[in-house]
């Protein structure tokens, strides 16, 4: 059974503990041996009804007394590529949450200690786990429905500081502002679905003091498709919306509040009961990534279903589209 370690218990670490504990439970895959978080009061929420998990509240000292196969790293964006070079360096295999780094050129470092060590990298760009995002790729694929005509992605928050555990969230040098850490799963989907576009024309707006392009609306030109998404984490009590209708030449595929339906001029606007298509992931999309990265290692496989690669490509089509709208929504070319 591999060896498992989480750097960063927070919010989203707090997420992939409760997966570890699945995984211990399961005791075939995966065991959660050890967490790592600077904060004592975060260690201090570990369970450890499923086997004893060393805690520490450093990360040189952990890595200097366990033995890992691989790690979740689950820390500010800001200290993704310290930690992900570290583990790397150590023999670790690594699973760092998005985004990836903030510059490409830390993205090819990370790339390239991953090259140096031997060793598995994974970004956590869940969508592409995700069985409702999984499908709009099949279909698009496929060309099920024909080719794909327009596509919209929509994607708030109801951000307010402090967020995250000293307010790091909402400092651009950090974590990159809403475009880096919200609109980022988008970009990568649209991305996934349809390649790289062309250009890309933005409009972007910064709503939090220290911050920066909060807001975001876009146009992704491509040879065909129509392609839009905007942004937004400055809403005000309104809940998390994560929303896309995508139109092909013969049916409409819509999630909407976490419902996917599809609509043709024949039958209307009807559920898509994923359980019932082959290849598409219906479980937990953090847990399926872990799983993912945990059976490629165990198996001597390489990882080529989420390279690296196309988390750093996303994080350069991000600089784009910061950098269009900059210039106030003059097109700039990927
Ligand atoms: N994939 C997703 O859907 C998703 C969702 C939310 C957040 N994220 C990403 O996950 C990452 C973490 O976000 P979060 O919401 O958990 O932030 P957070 O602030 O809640 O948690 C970060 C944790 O890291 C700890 N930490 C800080 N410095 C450390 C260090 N040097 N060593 C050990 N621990 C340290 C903090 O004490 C804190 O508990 C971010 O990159 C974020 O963008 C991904």
């Amino acid at each position: 059974m591999l060896k498992a370690g989480l750097i960063g218990c927070g919010s989203m670490g707090g997420g992939h503990l409760g997966n570890y504990y699945r995984f211990n439970r399961e005791g075939d895959l995966l065991r959660l041996t050890c967490v790592c978080d600077i904060r004592r009061e975060r260690l201090d929420t570990v369970k450890q009804d499923t086997g004893e998990i060393r805690l520490y509240e450093d990360l040189d000292e952990m890595l200097a007394n366990e033995a890992l196969d691989m790690v979740t790293i689950a820390l500010p964006t800001y200290l993704h590529k310290w930690a992900t070079i570290k583990c790397l360096e150590h023999g670790i295999h690594v699973l760092c949450e998005k985004p990836m780094a903030l510059t490409v050129e830390d993205c090819d470092e990370m790339i390239a200690a991953a090259k140096a060590a031997d060793r598995q990298l994974l970004i956590g760009q869940v969508l592409r786990f995700e069985g409702d995002y999984q499908y709009l790729k099949k279909l698009a694929d496929e060309k099920t429905w024909g080719d794909v005509v327009s596509v919209r992605f929509t994607r708030s928050s109801s951000a307010h500081a402090p967020m995250g555990w000293n307010n790091w969230f909402l400092t651009k040098e950090l974590s990159g502002g809403g475009l880096y850490d919200l609109h980022i799963h988008d970009a990568d989907m649209i991305r996934c679905v349809l390649g790289n576009p062309r250009a890309v024309t933005a409009m972007t707006r910064t709503s939090f003091e220290g911050s920066k392009n909060d807001a975001f609306a876009g146009i992704f030109h491509y040879d065909g498709p129509v392609v839009c998404a905007e942004s937004d984490w400055s809403w005000k009590g309104l809940p998390f919306t994560a929303d896309f209708v995508v139109n092909f030449e013969r049916a409409t595929l819509q999630l909407r509040r976490g419902v996917l339906e599809l609509g043709t001029y024949e039958n209307g606007l009807q559920p898509v009961d994923l359980s019932t298509v082959s290849g598409i992931n219906t479980d937990n999309p953090y847990y399926s990534e872990t799983k993912y990265l945990a059976e490629c290692i165990r198996d001597g496989k390489e990882n080529t279903f989420n390279p690296a690669f196309e988390s750093r490509e996303t994080i350069r089509l991000l600089h784009t589209i910061e950098e269009s709208g900059n210039q106030g929504g003059k097109t700039v070319q990927f």
